[in-house]
C-alpha cells in the first residue's frame, strides 16, 4: 500500500513500533490517499457512503419521513444567529478565506474556555481528531483504555491498527461515572485512556476530580483524552483547565450536538501546542486548516451565545424528564443522564426493539454488547418524544 506520509511521520510511527503496514492503514485513517478506510471503521449510525447519486432537487435524506432519535444529534439546527452568520458567508464561499473567520473561532473559544489561542485547534468534526489521538498516542507497545460501554470510534481505530484495546465497565454505584483507577490498573502501560464526559451512551459525568486524578497517575509518556461532545447539555464544567495547565491532556469537543451542526461538521482539540505537533505531523495541517467558511462562521458566532445555549440545554432537560417519568410509569428502568441521551432497559433484546420502532417509523440508537437488553435513546423535540412514548405503550403492551 502506498502512502502520501511525510518521511518525518513515517520516521515517528516506525520508531514507535507501527508496521510497514500499518503506515498505510494511519494514512487511509487519516484520509491521505484515494484508497478509502475499511469499512470495518464506520461508526453505527452514520450513513455509509451513498451508492446512488440523487439529484440535489430529487434528494430524500436516508430515514426519510422517520423520528430521528438515534444517533445523538440536536432536534434543531445553528441558533439562529449562528445559523445568519452562516448563510451570510455563503455568499463568500468563491475565496478560500473570505476574512479571518479561523482566528475568530480560535478567539471565541479562547474567550469563553479559558484556553490560550495557542492550544486550540479547530476539524472538520471531532471524529478526525479522536482517531488522530489514537495514532499519536497509542502503538503496538501501548495499548488503548476505555470505558464499557463508550462511544466506539476509538475501539475501531485501535482494532483496525491492531492497538492492544482494554475495556474497563462503568461505575454502576458512582452514577455511572468512568472507572479512572481501574483504567490505570487495567494497563498500567497504555499510551492513551479516553475519558467521554458526559459519555456516549449514557450521558453520564466523570467528576472533573477524578479526571485530574488520571493526568496526574497516568502511566509517565501516556496520554489524557477528555472527549466533552456533549457537555454543553450538561452545564457541567469542562476539562479545559487542564490544557490551560499545560497537562498531558487533549480535550475534544464538536458543534455536532447542541450547536446543531452535524451537517455542517466542525470540532475542536484543545491541547499543548507541542502535543498538537505531534497529532499534526501525519497530513501537512489540511485537515484543520482547510475549514468549510460557512462552518467557521455559524460556529464562531455560536459559541459565544450563552443564553441560547443555556435554553436549549433547559429544553432538552424538560423533554428528557417527562419521558423518562413515562418510561417509568410503564415499569421501564432508565439509567440516570446528563446529556441529551439514557439508556432505558427493555428486559428483552434490544435489536428486537429497534426493529419494532422503525416499524413504526421512529429511529432509535443502538445497544452496545455488554447490554445486549438496553437501548440509547437520543432526546429529540418534545414532539418526537411524545410519539416515541406512545410507540413504546403501543410496543409493551
Ligand atoms: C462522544 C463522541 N465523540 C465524538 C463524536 C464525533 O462527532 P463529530 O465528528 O460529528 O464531531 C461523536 C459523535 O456522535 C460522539 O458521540
Amino acid at each position: 500500500m502506498t502512502t502520501l506520509l511525510s518521511k518525518d511521520a513515517k520516521d515517528d510511527l516506525l520508531e514507535r513500533g507501527y508496521s510497514r503496514r500499518q503506515l498505510g492503514r494511519v494514512s487511509a485513517l487519516l484520509g491521505l490517499q484515494a484508497v478509502a478506510a475499511s469499512s470495518a471503521l464506520a461508526v453505527p449510525g452514520r450513513a455509509a457512503l451513498a451508492t446512488t447519486t440523487p439529484t440535489i432537487a430529487g434528494s430524500k435524506p436516508d430515514k426519510a419521513g422517520m423520528i430521528r432519535i438515534g444517533s445523538n444529534e440536536c432536534w434543531t439546527g445553528p441558533f439562529p444567529k449562528a445559523a445568519a452568520a452562516g448563510a451570510a458567508m455563503v455568499q463568500h464561499g468563491n475565496r478560500y478565506e473570505p476574512g479571518d473567520l479561523r482566528q475568530t473561532l480560535i478567539a471565541n473559544v479562547s474567550a469563553v474556555e479559558q484556553v490560550p489561542i495557542s492550544h486550540i485547534l479547530p476539524w472538520p468534526g471531532s471524529s478526525d481528531p479522536l482517531a488522530r489521538t489514537v495514532v499519536t498516542f497509542c502503538s503496538p507497545g501501548r495499548g488503548l483504555v476505555t470505558a464499557d460501554p463508550t462511544f466506539e470510534e476509538a475501539w475501531k481505530v485501535g482494532e483496525y491498527l491492531k492497538i492492544k484495546v482494554t475495556r474497563v465497565p462503568l461505575r454502576p454505584e458512582n452514577r455511572y461515572a468512568v472507572d479512572v483507577r481501574a483504567m490505570v490498573a487495567a494497563d498500567p502501560n497504555a499510551g492513551l485512556y479516553y475519558v467521554c464526559s458526559p459519555n456516549n451512551p449514557t450521558g453520564t459525568i466523570t467528576p472533573l476530580a477524578d479526571i485530574a486524578w488520571l493526568v496526574e497517575n497516568k502511566p509517565a509518556g501516556s496520554m489524557v483524552l477528555v472527549d466533552e461532545a456533549y457537555l454543553h447539555f450538561a452545564g457541567a464544567p469542562s476539562a479545559a483547565y487542564l490544557v490551560a495547565q499545560n497537562k498531558d491532556v487533549v480535550v475534544l469537543r464538536t458543534f455536532s450536538k447542541i450547536f446543531g451542526m452535524a451537517g455542517l461538521r466542525l470540532g475542536l482539540s484543545m491541547a499543548r501546542p507541542d502535543l498538537h505537533a505531534r497529532m499534526m505531523r501525519y497530513d501537512g495541517q489540511m485537515q484543520s486548516g482547510a475549514l468549510s467558511v460557512v462552518a467557521l462562521a455559524t460556529g464562531g458566532t455560536g459559541v459565544l451565545l450563552a443564553s441560547d445555549i443555556a435554553a436549549r440545554r433547559q429544553e432538552m432537560i424538560e423533554v428528557r424528564q417527562a419521558t423518562m417519568a413515562h418510561l417509568a410509569s410503564r415499569g421501564l428502568h432508565t439509567l440516570p443522564s446528563d446529556a441529551n441521551m439514557f439508556m432505558v432497559d427493555w428486559q428483552k433484546p434490544a435489536a428486537q426493539m429497534k426493529t419494532a420502532f422503525a416499524a413504526r417509523q421512529i429511529d432509535i440508537g443502538r445497544s452496545w454488547p455488554i447490554w445486549p437488553t438496553r437501548s440509547r435513546i437520543t432526546v429529540g423535540s418534545a414532539s418526537d418524544m411524545k410519539a416515541f412514548c406512545a410507540a413504546t405503550d403501543s410496543i409493551m403492551v
